[in-house]
Order: C-alpha cells, then sequence, then structure tokens
C-alpha cells in the first residue's frame, strides 16, 4: 500500500459527547428534545425568532462551560505532529477542537462562538445572547443578528476546499458521527472513490459504516488517541 501523506477526519457530535455536550440523535439527543421543523431551519427563524434564539443562546451558553476531552487532544496533537496534508472537518458547532489546540479544521455547520449579521454579512465573535436583538459590532444595526449555525436547507461552508481536500485523500477518517446527515455523510464514498483508505472510529456502526474498509467501535476518548498514536508512530 502507498504512504499515507494527506489526511482528512471528519467529526461529529460524538466526539464532543464525554465533554458533556448532547449529540443529536442518541438517546436523549437534541433532537429528541426539539423538533427540528422548529429550531434548526430558516422558516423555523422567520416564524418565531425568540424561539429560535432562546434554543442557540442556551447551547451557546452551555459549550463555554465545557472542556475539550482526550479525542479533541489527540486530535490537535495529530496536527501538531503529522507532517503530511491534514483537514480536520467538523460538523460540530462547539470551538472544543479549537480550544484543545487544532489548527487546521474548517466548521462546516458554522460556529456557536459567532454571530452572522445578515444586514452587512459580517461575522462577529459572540459569547452573549441574540434574543435582546443587539446591534451589529460591524454596522451598527439591532436585530440584524442571527446565529451563525447551518440550518437544514441551507448551504454548509467551504464545500470547495473540503471536496478539494477529499479528492487528494490517502486516508479519510470519520468520528462520532451517525452518517444521517449530507453531505458530510457522502464524504467517505467521495473520499474512496479518489482511492483513500477509509476508518471510522464511532461508538456503534453508522449509517454507512458499511462504506469504510475499517472500523473501530467504543468511545472517542479511547480509539481517537489510540489511532493517533498508532498514524504518528508511537
Ligand atoms: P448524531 O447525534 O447524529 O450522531 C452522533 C454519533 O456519535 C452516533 O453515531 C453515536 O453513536 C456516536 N457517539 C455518541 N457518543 C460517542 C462517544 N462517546 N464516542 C464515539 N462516538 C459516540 O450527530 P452528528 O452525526 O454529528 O447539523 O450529526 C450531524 C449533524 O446533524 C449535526 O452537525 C447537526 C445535526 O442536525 C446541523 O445542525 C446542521
Amino acid at each position: 500500500m502507498s504512504p499515507i501523506r494527506n489526511i482528512v477526519v471528519l467529526t461529529g457530535a460524538g466526539v464532543s459527547a464525554e465533554s458533556g455536550i448532547d449529540t443529536f440523535r442518541d438517546a436523549g439527543g437534541l433532537w429528541e428534545q426539539h423538533r427540528v421543523e422548529d429550531v434548526a431551519t430558516p422558516e423555523a427563524f422567520a416564524r418565531d425568532p425568540d424561539l429560535v434564539h432562546r434554543f442557540y443562546d442556551a447551547r451557546r451558553e452551555a459549550i463555554q462551560a465545557k472542556q475539550p476531552n482526550a479525542a479533541h487532544e489527540a486530535l490537535a496533537r495529530l496536527d501538531a505532529g503529522w507532517p503530511g496534508e491534514l483537514l480536520i472537518v467538523t460538523q460540530n458547532v462547539d470551538d472544543l477542537h479549537e480550544r484543545a489546540g487544532a489548527k487546521r479544521l474548517i466548521h462546516m455547520h458554522g460556529e456557536h462562538l459567532n454571530a452572522w449579521c445578515i444586514a452587512c454579512d459580517t461575522r462577529s465573535r459572540w459569547t452573549g445572547t441574540l434574543i435582546e436583538r443587539p446591534a451589529c459590532p460591524a454596522c451598527g444595526m439591532p436585530g440584524y443578528l442571527r446565529p451563525d449555525v447551518v440550518w437544514f436547507g441551507e448551504m454548509p461552508y467551504r464545500m470547495e476546499e473540503i471536496y478539494a481536500a477529499l479528492n487528494k485523500a490517502d486516508l479519510f477518517v470519520s468520528i462520532g458521527t451517525s452518517g444521517a446527515v449530507y453531505p458530510a455523510a457522502g464524504f467517505v464514498r467521495e473520499a474512496r472513490a479518489a482511492g483513500a483508505r477509509t476508518l471510522e472510529l464511532n461508538m456503534e456502526p453508522s449509517q454507512g459504516s458499511y462504506w469504510f474498509s475499517e472500523a473501530r467501535h467504543g468511545p472517542a476518548t479511547q480509539l481517537v488517541p489510540q489511532w493517533v498514536d498508532q498514524i504518528l508512530g508511537f
């Protein structure tokens, strides 16, 4: 087999689960507590912006009290130590990868700690609440800030860069994601088609487990440090 140089890692809610952040589709997960149609679509925001703001304000506050876990730390170690190309693509909107130290990172579903002004199209770092309709720090207009989170029916961010990385990947690793949401669920097939080896690290077989050439099942805080040690040659 050819040596591995270019790696793409995809992460999902499972990588942050052991930091105490709810996943979406596990028992008791966020989409059991709230209907997607009520809080995570542009139509929901148009219909009941207070409800949507309350949902994201609460989550923005909650993630700031959480800490990165051993899986985030191992991926940051990989980022610091991997001599080839690496792209960590996360579907997560928390900031635990970057707080652990990861740099080569794309948030394809946006970030809780950003507010997006739909008047002037500027994104500003935001740690407080939005329900009071604060003014945009860039243009000064009140009432136009929304969570910088990709809702159902919206286009994920930076897809060209992600597909370019997938198309030259030698190894694609999917961590803590159910494989239920496209386009991320299709990345394994894109990488395979480009000739990459594919590895799933997840608590249980994902919906797309079948597509991976290897799968390891268990908690991310165990599987990810083990895999990073292995790939870095420790
Ligand atoms: P899901 O909640 O759909 O899936 C989480 C996956 O992580 C499941 O397969 C779990 O078995 C696994 N898991 C749970 N705990 C784990 C642990 N400790 N270690 C390893 N694996 C664990 O979350 P995502 O796949 O991230 O999008 O969801 C994808 C997208 O759907 C999210 O980004 C969000 C959501 O709707 C938007 O909001 C746009």
